[in-house]
């Protein structure tokens, strides 16, 4: 049975026989024939330390192939270490070389290489200290997600991937197209014939006679449920097809789109806050040394700042208030702010790093820059809408009350230049039992980025989707 790296240094008792298998970090060789070896398997952020020495058969030979990125699985008891930092080591009684690298060749060298450099080489980028930290972290929010939903009773909902409706109505959907991939055979055959002759993909075939798109939120087809089942969530990825080059915005990410009956915006409020504090205080209890870690090299606020989120209640205001205090603030911003115009992430980090210092969450936005299904408020300007802000990222949830009334909606679709019978069945749920209902979307990277303090989105995600990486 083997055992993992993290189970030997947490968990196993000294004078256990165990069998580890992983990856050279390190090999340092004495002169008095024995070699210590680092030894990572992605469990823990810490590597296991191994002795080996001449009593191991061949060790002349063997140890020349114990290279950086080779695989080894060792058998050999655990020993109290007289090393700092490391409670126990293993000392090896069997060592086998499983795939052999070449330390010269191989692409991660000790010195420490840039995101940039990293990405490019996105098979061997979870084998640094940074991404296996980034793929724990990740995978521990992806579970407190599903664990806060489920002990709350809501049921987890997929939302189809590939649909006809735009629900941002900002027209940034990729497009499906159904490609031949007999006939594009045939052609590639015939290209090899008819030398030079270059074969033709259709790419303006539409998905079996109809236009559709790859969704770009979950959540038209999540009030379907909460009007129906209840609370529930969506989970899932979505696209966007915008050119957006930042550190904040990827073409692929995934959201997290809770949808409940009965609620208004004020309840949606308290869940969603309730939700991210909830989220960070389960990875801060699940991955210290992944957390302390990214304190130590990556954002040294790191801790400091998830503390404070989970200990102070969220700031709450209306998008208007935000806006005067934008212009009463004196700060020269590269985008006007001005009321009326969508707020940028410096004014959203401006409000949460310097103004407030803490999350903010900001209400009752324009209608003119939020999406048709918010619940238009009786002033005639505003919707019931919810943006949660904070600090080091900006925006991290959207949301909204939805507009449950049948006719002010249809008004709001045209307002909007969307066709109503587009959108038939999501103006039914108004016509049968129409309740009053809200939901909002967390970005998953977008958090992943709040929790290890990373700076940009593209290595919050095992394979980033961008306008000028999507290699594989
Ligand atoms: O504000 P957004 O666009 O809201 C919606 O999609 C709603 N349908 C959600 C709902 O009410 N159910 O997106 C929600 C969140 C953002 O706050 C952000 O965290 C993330 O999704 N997000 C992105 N993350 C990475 N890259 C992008 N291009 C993103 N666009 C949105
Ligand atoms: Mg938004």
């Amino acid at each position: 049975m083997r055992t993992k790296v993290a189970d030997c240094l947490k968990k196993t008792a000294p004078g256990t026989i165990v069998d580890v298998r992983g990856w050279v970090r390190t090999r340092r060789e004495s002169k008095q024939g024995f070699a210590f070896i680092e030894l990572n398997d992605g469990s823990s952020f810490a590597n296991l330390q191994i002795v080996a020495d001449k009593s191991l058969p061949d060790y002349e030979e063997l140890i020349k192939l114990v290279q950086t990125g080779a695989s080894l699985a060792v058998t050999g008891e655990l020993k109290e270490s007289p090393a700092q930092g490391q409670k126990v080591e293993l000392h090896a009684r069997t060592l086998k070389v499983l795939g052999q690298a070449d330390a010269a060749k191989y692409p991660l060298q000790k010195k420490g290489h840039s995101f940039e450099f990293l990405r490019e080489k996105a098979h061997l980028r979870p084998r640094t200290n940074t991404f296996g930290a980034m793929a724990r972290v990740r995978n521990a929010i992806c579970d407190a997600i599903h664990r806060y939903f489920q002990d709350r009773g809501f049921l987890y909902i997929h939302a189809p991937i590939i649909t006809t409706s735009d629900c941002e109505g900002a027209g940034h959907m990729f497009q499906v197209t159904t490609l031949d991939l007999a006939k594009l055979g045939q052609l590639q055959g015939s290209r090899n014939s008819e030398a030079g002759k270059p074969f033709e993909i259709d790419y303006t075939k539409d998905f079996f006679g109809k236009k559709a798109g790859l969704t770009v939120s979950g959540q038209l087809e999540g009030e379907i449920f909460a009007c129906s089942v209840g609370d529930c969530y969506t989970f899932g990825p979505t696209f966007r097809a915008e050119n957006s080059n930042t550190t904040r915005h990827l073409a692929e990410f995934w959201m997290i789109e809770p949808e409940m009956p009965f609620y208004e915006l004020e309840d949606n409020m308290a869940l969603a806050e309730d939700f991210v504090r909830s989220v960070i205080k389960s990875v801060l209890a699940r991955c210290p040394d992944d957390l302390q870690f990214f304190n130590d090299r990556i954002e040294p606020t790191l801790l400091a700042t998830l503390e404070n989120i989970t200990e102070h209640d969220f700031i709450k205001l209306t998008y208007t208030e935000a806006v005067e205090i934008l212009l009463k603030s004196g700060q020269s911003f590269e985008y006007p702010v001005g009321w009326g115009k969508d707020l940028q992430s410096e004014h959203e980090r401006f409000l949460t790093e310097k103004h407030f210092k803490q999350p903010v969450i900001l209400t009752d936005y324009p209608r003119e820059i939020k999406s048709f299904y918010m619940r238009a408020n009786d002033d005639g300007k505003t919707v019931r809408a919810m943006d949660v802000l904070v600090p080091g990222i900006g925006e991290i949830i959207g949301g909204s009350q939805r507009e449950e009334r049948h006719d002010v909606l249809i008004s709001r679709m045209q307002e909007c230049g969307l066709n109503p019978a587009d959108y038939w069945w999501y103006l039914e749920l108004r016509e049968y039992g129409t309740v009053p209902h809200s939901g909002f979307g967390l970005g998953l990277e977008r958090t992943v980025q709040m929790i290890t303090g990373m700076q940009n989105i593209r290595d919050c995600i095992p394979f980033p989707r961008t306008p000028k990486s999507a290699d594989f």
